[in-house]
């Protein structure tokens, strides 16, 4: 876990300060305003992105008919957290949250609380420490892993800038799943924009030393490798079942979805 440090910007924060929350430090809106300066279309990324999980959540609870889920980089509680999306459709439903911001910790135990039919729990854990989340007492006293679990990870790869840990983390997640289990992905690209414009982004958060990482249509497809995308497939974070409407400034939004099956 790290240590609450409000002088540096922490990613957690300044999405949640994007979307308009008030759970956020001087160093996070410092940060997310210069962000944006350069990047104009930040906070529609940010908006489309939250709407992209309550999608995935609500196509795996309705259509998929997952009954588990575990949210890996849960963020700070806001509107539409899993476990209400899901709990709206199957009151059930069961959802183990997991980050490694010790903010997020205060507020997720306080307020992501569940139905009365369903279970939801909080695990303080890093991603990249695969083994701690898939140990932790609170997982296997919520999660039945005879049963499929949809792994959710919406936005937090770009912040696992090694692929040598990326890559081998999700693998050994998705290896504990039983068949019929499902993996929902969102990562930020530089794939929509000219070099300038991914560099100046680069620029920006190497300044305000946040670990951040763009990753192509082809490194982000490597995560899903062995699994069954659904429909349809790898898509701009604001195209995946958008149910057919108009897409507003979907090219704005840098990032690539998709949800896959573990057959
Ligand atoms: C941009 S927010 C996304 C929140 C939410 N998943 C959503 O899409 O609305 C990224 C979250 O991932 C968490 N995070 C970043 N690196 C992580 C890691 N190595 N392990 C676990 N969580 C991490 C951050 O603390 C933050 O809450």
């Amino acid at each position: 876990m790290e240590e609450l440090d409000t002088s540096k910007a922490h990613v957690a924060r300044v999405y949640d300060y994007w979307l308009g929350g008030k759970d956020n430090f001087e160093a996070d809106r410092a940060y997310g305003d210069e962000l944006e300066r350069r990047v104009p279309a930040i906070r529609v990324a940010a908006r489309m992105n939250r709407l992209f999980l309550g999608r995935a959540v609500r196509f795996l609870t309705a259509e998929a008919r997952v009954r588990q889920f575990l949210d890996i980089g849960t963020g700070l509680p806001t509107a539409n957290n899993t476990h209400q999306v899901a709990q709206l459709i199957a009151p059930a439903s069961r959802i183990v949250y997991t980050d490694n911001d010790p903010l997020v910790l205060v507020h997720a135990r306080a307020l992501l609380t569940s139905s009365a039919e369903g279970r939801t729990a909080y695990i303080a854990a890093d991603v990249r420490e695969p083994a701690t989340i898939l140990g932790a007492p609170e997982l296997t006293a919520t999660l039945d892993l005879r049963e499929p679990v949809a792994v959710l990870l919406i936005a937090v790869l770009h912040l696992v800038t090694d692929d040598a840990v990326a890559y081998p983390a999700i693998r050994s997640i998705v290896d504990a799943m039983p068949s019929g289990s499902y993996l929902a992905l969102s990562h930020a690209t530089g794939d929509f924009w000219p070099a300038e414009q991914v560099e100046a982004a680069n620029a920006t958060n190497r300044a305000h030393n946040v670990d951040f990482r763009f990753r192509t249509r082809a490194e982000f497809a490597r995560f899903f490798e062995g699994l069954e995308l659904v429909e349809p497939g790898i898509v701009p974070v604001a195209e995946w079942r958008s149910d057919g409407g108009p897409i507003p400034e979907r090219r704005d939004a840098n990032i690539w979805a998709a949800v896959a099956r573990k057959g």
